[in-house]
């Protein structure tokens, strides 16, 4: 293993797939380019393909390498074969001194795996969020959860998300509390300028994403005939960015048919960041977008059955509705029609980072690399007679 101590750079590999993952990766990417004491790698799996390409370039992350693992209705087993496959021998070859991945998705659950299985210690941004059901969110929960086994470093976006990982036995030395990286991100792209907001109306304005495999099929149909009816008040506009997925397509394309509805293809970051910046109110079943809305002021319907974010519901910011369209409507409908209601949630705040995760995360690795810390325990486990 590099150390700051031997004087070479350290090498830090980077491991992304998913459009959640370049977005909550790229602060970090930008920042160990410009750090000299590190040698960043970012390897791009390709789980997904045109939604992660729309934002690397506009995020200003460099790839190194590039899987292309995405094949149309991608099966889990076979897309985590592939991956498997491919970032082991990648990582044989390479052979940096520690990966990094983020969050859940099968890239990072694969990530943490073959580096795991190559020795390599690995770290853990996004460490930590629990629903505590093991298929829900599916197969997220249970990713996060397998991370958590394998990771060196855990950090931890909030302090709830810290003391799960303490609960599970996970060493003090090893948990940060860093804020969301995402929030660092949503800073940067704001201050680069905003893109273009996908609105343009009079009316309320409603932005809806859905896209959890959970929710796919009849329950998303009838998430589908819920924003119909909103639409039908006649006082609503609704932009719905359709999620490349074809099963999503499959649920939600039937609604383009619907006036006030208009489904657009999934938005770059700075524009998707623009349109959010612009609505009233948010419906989603996203997990990135639970901790963007209220960063930016924006109530957000949940409308999943549990959510790993708890801290956005407590906060008052983020409401979860679930996925019944009686409810979804009701709930809506509630906000639209009560200011008061809606000026609480606007003015919640957001519990989710002050926008310097990354330079919390660097610092840990920074100094911790320099000290020579072990890359992996060797200490008696909690079960060791010794
Ligand atoms: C994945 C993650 C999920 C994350 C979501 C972000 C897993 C198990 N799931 O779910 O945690 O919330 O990404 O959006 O890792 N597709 C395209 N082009 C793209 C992207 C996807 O055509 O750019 C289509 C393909 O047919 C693909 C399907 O969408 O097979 C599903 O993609 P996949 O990555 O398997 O699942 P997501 O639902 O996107
Ligand atoms: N997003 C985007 N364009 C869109 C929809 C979403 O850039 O059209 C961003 C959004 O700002 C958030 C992220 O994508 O940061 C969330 O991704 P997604 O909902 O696909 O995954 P999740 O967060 O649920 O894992």
């Amino acid at each position: 293993m590099s150390t700051f101590a031997s004087n070479a750079p350290v090498r830090a590999m980077l491991v992304l797939g998913t459009r959640p993952e370049a977005i909550k990766l790229a602060p970090l990417a930008r920042a160990l380019e410009s750090d000299p004491q590190f040698e960043p790698v970012v390897v791009t799996t390709g789980q997904h393909r045109e939604m992660l390409h729309q934002m690397l370039d506009l995020l200003r992350v460099e790839v190194g390498f590039t899987l292309d693992v995405m094949r149309n209705r991608q099966q889990l087993s076979d897309l985590t074969a592939r991956l498997v496959k491919g970032l082991g021998t990648l990582l044989r070859a390479q052979r940096p001194d520690v990966v990094i991945v983020q969050g859940d998705t099968t890239t990072a659950l694969t990530g943490a795996l073959c580096a795991f299985y190559e020795r390599i210690p690995v770290a853990h941004v996004e460490a930590g969020l629990r629903t505590g059901v093991p298929d829900n969110p599916f197969p997220e929960e249970l990713n996060r959860c397998l991370i958590g086994r394998m990771a060196r470093w855990h950090f931890a976006p909030t302090e709830r998300a810290a003391r799960h990982l303490a609960a599970e036995g996970i060493a003090a030395e090893q948990i940060l509390t860093t804020g969301n990286t995402v929030v660092d991100n949503l800073q940067w792209v704001l201050a680069e300028g905003l893109g273009s907001c996908a609105f343009h109306t009079t009316r309320r304005r409603v932005l809806v994403t859905l896209h959890r495999r959970e929710n796919q099929g009849e329950r998303m149909r009838g998430m589908g005939r819920a924003l119909c009816r909103l639409a039908e008040r006649g006082d609503v506009e609704i932009v719905l960015p359709l999620h490349k997925s074809p099963a999503v397509r499959d649920a939600l394309l039937p609604l383009a048919r619907q006036e006030g509805i208009h489904l657009v293809e999934p938005l770059d970051y700075p524009d998707f960041t623009a349109t959010l910046a612009g609505c009233d109110l948010v419906l989603t079943d996203s997990g990135g977008i639970q901790e963007e809305a209220p960063s930016l002021g924006k109530p957000a319907l949940v409308l999943r059955t549990t959510t790993e974010r708890p801290e956005a519901v407590e906060a008052g910011a983020a409401r979860l509705v679930g996925t019944d369209p009686d409810a979804i409507v009701a709930a809506t409908a509630a906000l639209l029609d009560d200011p008061a209601a809606y000026a609480r949630m606007a003015g919640a705040g957001n519990p989710f980072g002050d926008g310097r995760a990354t330079e919390r995360i660097l610092t840990q690795l920074s100094e911790d690399f320099a000290a020579d810390v072990p890359a992996v325990s060797t200490e008696p486990g909690p079960y060791s007679t010794a």
